[in-house]
């Protein structure tokens, strides 16, 4: 594995959409991911297979997954939250077999989640961090026999918009119960986006630490961009050996459980950002660019992404 290669979980479609007041038609969300697809990106995620109840706007994730052009190759994740996410997903998996001639199935991949604090997890999944993690363990384990590969998400790793610091050690405790699950990789994610380079160093040397039971390979970071602070927070975490980095077009997103939380770290700055490096990663700049502006026009919001403006600007 090249060592110096930086991989992208483009999260825009799902991530970046989820919290957008008024509904945002199928097409568009299936337009996006081609286009993504079309500029490099090849892990995508592309929805949610949660409760329409508490986020409307995932509610047609069905039709997004089937309606896109899938590449051999590439991946297009689902969030799944409980029993019930993952049964509608195998359902319609069913329907879709794979054999060598027809197209690739509409996702091979899910992604579970939960959080740091207790607080946090009843706001976004009803139930305390020890509750979600006794949910999630067979959802996991029936994915991987169902021959899907898991990934996981640890929210509020720095701080968390009920309780405040965050204690390092639960984000290793709860990262690490993922990874026992068989979660094949965990993504820490700063929720609020108020974590800095200083914080994000000391959480990650805590999650990682000297004991080595949680390798630096299997962990991803996540940040979002409220103080703008956030790919300050990618390069840190790069220094201390991630490679692996969720980012969403034009910076779009926030959570509907973090309230004032802005978008992800949009992946037009990272890829900017990791230009004259020793680093690479995939993507085309222009083209992520103009699909920035795409998305964010059809949104009716200002694009968010540095680059992308800087751009426009020259
Ligand atoms: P609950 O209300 O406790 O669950 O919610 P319930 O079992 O009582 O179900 C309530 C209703 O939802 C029922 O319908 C269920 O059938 C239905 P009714 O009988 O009332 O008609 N339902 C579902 N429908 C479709 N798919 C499902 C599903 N489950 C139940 N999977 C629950 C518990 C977990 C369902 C709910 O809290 C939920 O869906 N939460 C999801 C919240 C979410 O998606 N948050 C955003 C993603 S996480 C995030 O953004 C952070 C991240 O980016 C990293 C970071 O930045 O930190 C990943
Ligand atoms: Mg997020």
């Amino acid at each position: 594995k090249d060592p110096n290669y930086v991989k992208i979980v483009e999260v825009g479609p799902r991530d970046g959409l989820q919290n957008e007041k008024s509904v945002i038609p199928p097409e568009v969300k299936i337009d996006l991911i081609n286009r993504l697809n079309k500029a490099g990106m090849t892990t995508i995620e592309a929805g949610s297979f949660v409760s329409p109840k508490w986020v409307p706007q995932m509610a047609a994730t069905d039709k997004v997954i089937t309606g896109m052009t899938r590449i051999p190759g590439s991946h297009y994740p689902v969030l799944v939250p409980n029993h019930k996410g993952l049964s509608n997903l195998l359902t319609l998996l069913s329907s879709h077999p794979s054999s060598p001639s027809s197209p690739p199935p509409p996702t091979d991949e899910i992604a579970v989640f939960t959080a740091a604090t207790d607080a946090f997890s009843l706001a976004n999944t009803n139930c305390t961090v020890s509750e979600s993690l006794a949910r999630l363990a067979p959802v996991v384990e029936q994915a991987l026999k169902a021959g899907l590969r898991v990934r996981g998400y640890v929210s509020v790793v720095i701080h968390c918009p009920y309780t405040g610091r965050v204690k390092y050690e639960d984000v290793k405790s709860v990262t690490k119960s993922l990874l026992e699950m068989g979660c094949y990789e965990v993504s820490l994610g700063d929720t609020v986006g108020m974590g800095t380079p200083g914080s994000v160093k000391e959480m990650v040397e805590t999650v990682v630490g000297a004991d080595g039971r949680i390798p630096v390979e299997v962990v991803a970071g996540h940040f979002h961009d409220t103080f703008g602070a956030a790919v300050a927070n990618v390069h840190t975490a790069l220094s201390l050996g991630i490679r692996t980095i969720d980012s969403a077009v034009g910076g779009l997103g926030g959570c509907p459980y973090s309230p004032g939380a802005t978008g992800n770290v949009a992946t037009e700055d990272v890829i900017y950002s990791l230009k004259d490096s020793r680093y690479h990663t995939e993507g085309d700049l222009d083209k992520m660019v103009d699909i920035g502006y795409w998305i964010s026009e059809r949104l009716g919001r200002q694009n968010a992404s540095r680059a992308g403006k800087a751009m426009l600007a020259q």
